[in-house]
This record gives structure tokens, C-alpha cells and sequence, in this order.
């Protein structure tokens, strides 16, 4: 179905929290939770790995969307898989085998995602859509939360959803969604909002509240 999926991203969460966090993010209306993985090396930053994601996998009732930002990824995709990620998206950019990537993921019983940097043309992806469950779009370059939305990925946003047709594959929009940028991808045919920093703003554990309101206000 291609109704509008709000992703909150717990790059964004309380760290010390994240158990609490998710339960307090789904009961506050996210349709899926996104986990960004970071190496420092594909991306200048590190967040965690599989372990953590596992430990996480319990506190999620729907589904975990994880975002590898790591190079290589190969020799990590079956810790992910059994760590409980539904979905677990590799990078383009991060290896000269996406192809044999996607292969391995859908190989581990999880749904394959394939993500594509700023610079990155949509063409990129055009022999890998009879393989893959969704594109994800960075509208920011990845590593940080908190980033200003890049305009320029809206027209390939459309062009994904040109190549795609009928095939049944989400295209997700990770980085600086908000109220204002949320519209003109969801036109340009996403069907799934990454938001991190849009999401946490102003609300906690303790305070989950302002989670629901922001959530409904993409
Ligand atoms: C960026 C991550 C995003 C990030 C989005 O590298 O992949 O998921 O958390 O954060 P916001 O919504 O704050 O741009
Ligand atoms: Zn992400």
C-alpha cells in the first residue's frame, strides 16, 4: 500500500534509552523504526552495531528498518538479519558488489534495501529493482542528524518512481524531513519519512507527547 510510513530514526533517542524509546515512538504513532548503523569509516561517525540492535528488536512491535552506513557490509549482514532487522538497506557507494549485497540479505530471510548517497544518480539502482524492497533517497549527505534537507533529490525521487512502475518497492526519504520537506517528497511518489531529529524534538521518555505531535505534523 502506498500510504505515507513515518520512520523515526533513534539516532535522534536518548541512547541510554532506546528500549524505552521505541515503545514510547510506536505508541506515539511511528509506523516503523529506523536504526542507523555507522562504522566511522563509511560515514564520520559510529553509532552501534548488531548486538545492540538485538537488544533493541524486543521493544519493537513493527517493523526494524536498518540503515547500514558501513563498509564492506557482506561480512555483517547475516548478525544483522539475526539481530530480528525486518529490512536492512546497504549502501551503493559502499562496495563494488551491491548486486551479490542484495542477494545475501534477501538470502537471510530479510527484506533488501539499497541506498543512495546525494551524488548519486538514480540510474545507479536500475539493475538491481527485480532484487530490492525499497530505495532509500538521502536528502542529506549521510552520518549526522540535524542536517538541511538537499532539494536538488526531489527530481530523483520522481525518477525512481518512474523506474519502479509497478514493482512493489517502498522509496524512503532519510534525511532533513520535516513539515516543510515531507510534502514535496511524498509528492515526487515516497512512500516512507525518515525523520530523526523532527521527531525527538521537544518531547522524552517521560515526556513522549510532543513524539505524537510531531509525527502527526509530517
Ligand atoms: C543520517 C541518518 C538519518 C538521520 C536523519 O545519516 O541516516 O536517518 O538520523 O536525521 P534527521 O531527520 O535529523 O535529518
Ligand atoms: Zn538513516
Amino acid at each position: 500500500d502506498r500510504s505515507i510510513k513515518i520512520a523515526p530514526s533513534i539516532l535522534s533517542a536518548d541512547f541510554a534509552n532506546f528500549g524505552a524509546e521505541c515503545r514510547a515512538i510506536e505508541a506515539q504513532g511511528a509506523d516503523w523504526v529506523h536504526v542507523d548503523v555507522m562504522d566511522g569509516h563509511f560515514v564520520p561517525n559510529i553509532t552501534f552495531g548488531p548486538a545492540t540492535c538485538a537488544a533493541i528488536r524486543p521493544h519493537i512491535k513493527g517493523v526494524m528498518d536498518v540503515h547500514l552506513m558501513i563498509a564492506p557490509v557482506d561480512p555483517y549482514i547475516e548478525a544483522f538479519a539475526k539481530a530480528g532487522a525486518d529490512i536492512i538497506t546497504a549502501h551503493v557507494e559502499a562496495g563494488p558488489h551491491i548486486h551479490r549485497t542484495m542477494q545475501a540479505i534477501r538470502g537471510a530471510g530479510a527484506k533488501a534495501g539499497v541506498a543512495l548517497n546525494p551524488a548519486t544518480p538514480a540510474a545507479a539502482v536500475e539493475y538491481l529493482l527485480d532484487m530490492v524492497d525499497l530505495v532509500c533517497v538521502m536528502t542529506v549527505n549521510p552520518g549526522f542528524g540535524g542536517q538541511k534537507f538537499i532539494h536538488s533529490q526531489v527530481e530523483k525521487v520522481r525518477q525512481l518512481r518512474a523506474m519502479i512502475g509497478d514493482r512493489p518497492i517502498h522509496i524512503e526519504i532519510d534525511g532533513g524531513v520535516d513539515p516543510l520537506t515531507a510534502p514535496l517528497v511524498a509528492a515526487a511518489g515516497a512512500d516512507v519519512l525518515v525523520a530523526g531529529s523532527a521527531v525527538f524534538r521537544g518531547g522524552s521518555v517521560s515526556d513522549p507527547a510532543p513524539y505524537g505531535a510531531n509525527i502527526r505534523a509530517i
